[in-house]
């Protein structure tokens, strides 16, 4: 699966000029994520009777969004660290006039691949439009904009439970999520179907955060391939910093447990998706010492 997805993220991002602007877009897109959004996107098309043409282009497109939000969240004006996908963040590259360009080229990027294969859908260009919908939305000032806005806010701040709960939900939660429901969306599946996913997506999303956010604390920086410390070097309100690491660990193993047990009651074709959110889970991050 992450073999077809660079593959075909390789054709949308071919060189073109301007030189740097292409090269800063791709040097984050190929830096080694763990494409965990398109997987789930394409997983769940796929696992529901869908075929992996009509996925790639909205699993691509989700990819370059989720990048770009990554190339901005590491700015000096953001979280402003050095290190992302074990390589120097694109600001530290590039400059962060062109850092700030390439995560808008690839969010740009990412509306013309949906809407260009919306258009060669045919009679499924309904499918099409409304899992880019979803996806925009997500992405959006009402969705994962709105939780990094909230984000920023929060730093050196003690927030309470229903906003920390609003920023994880849409800073992480929604684009997660939103895979999820477009991928079902993508393969003809219907209402109960896309609602089941997208509310599986929300536990599965706010687990990946809770864990995360104990990753910052009880990771090394070589094995994150980002910087450790860096929410307590930012003062910023985590699940950690409000409830602490023992309850952060017990919400994080009951999340997905109970998103495991959401997408278990599915139909699915093949074991994929189970497969990969059990991966999404898996290793439950140790008390830092
Ligand atoms: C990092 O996401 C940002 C969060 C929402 C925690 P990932 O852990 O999926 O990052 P990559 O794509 O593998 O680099
Ligand atoms: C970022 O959350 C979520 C995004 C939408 C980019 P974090 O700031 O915790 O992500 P990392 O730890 O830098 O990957
Ligand atoms: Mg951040
Ligand atoms: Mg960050
Ligand atoms: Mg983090």
């Amino acid at each position: 699966m992450i073999r077809i997805l660079n593959a075909e993220l390789e054709k949308l991002l071919a060189m073109r000029d301007p030189i740097i602007l292409w090269e800063a877009m791709r040097y984050s897109v190929f830096a080694g994520g763990k494409r965990l959004r398109p997987q789930l996107l394409a997983g769940a098309c796929l696992g529901l009777g869908g075929s992996i043409e009509e996925a790639l282009p909205f699993a691509c497109a989700v990819e370059m969004i989720h990048t770009y939000s990554l190339i901005h969240d590491d700015l000096p004006a953001m979280d402003d660290d050095d290190l992302r996908r074990g390589m120097p963040t694109s600001h530290k590259m590039f400059g962060q006039g062109m850092a700030i360009l390439a995560g808008d080229g690839l969010l740009n990027l990412a509306y013309e691949t949906m809407l260009a294969a919306c258009g060669s859908m045919g009679d499924k260009m309904g499918r099409g439009v409304k899992a880019a919908s979803i996806l925009a939305k997500a992405a959006g000032s009402s969705g994962m904009v709105a939780g990094q806005s909230v984000d920023i806010l929060s730093e050196n701040k003690k927030i309470d439970e229903r906003t920390l709960l609003y920023m994880h939900a849409n800073k992480t939660s929604a684009l997660i999520s939103a895979s999820l429901e477009a991928g079902g969306i993508l393969a003809g599946c219907g209402a109960s179907c896309a609602k089941s996913l997208k509310e599986a997506g929300e536990k599965l999303g706010l687990a990946f955060q809770i864990r995360d956010d104990l990753l910052d604390i009880t990771e090394t920086t070589e094995n994150l391939g980002k910087p450790a410390n860096s929410d307590l070097k930012s003062n910023k309100s985590t699940y950690v910093s409000l409830f602490g690491i023992e309850r952060a660990k017990a919400d994080y193993e009951r999340l997905s447990l109970e998103s495991e047990e959401a997408l278990g009651g599915l139909d699915w074709k093949d074991g994929f998706l189970l497969g990969l959110a059990r991966k999404m889970h898996k290793g439950v991050p140790q008390k830092a010492e």
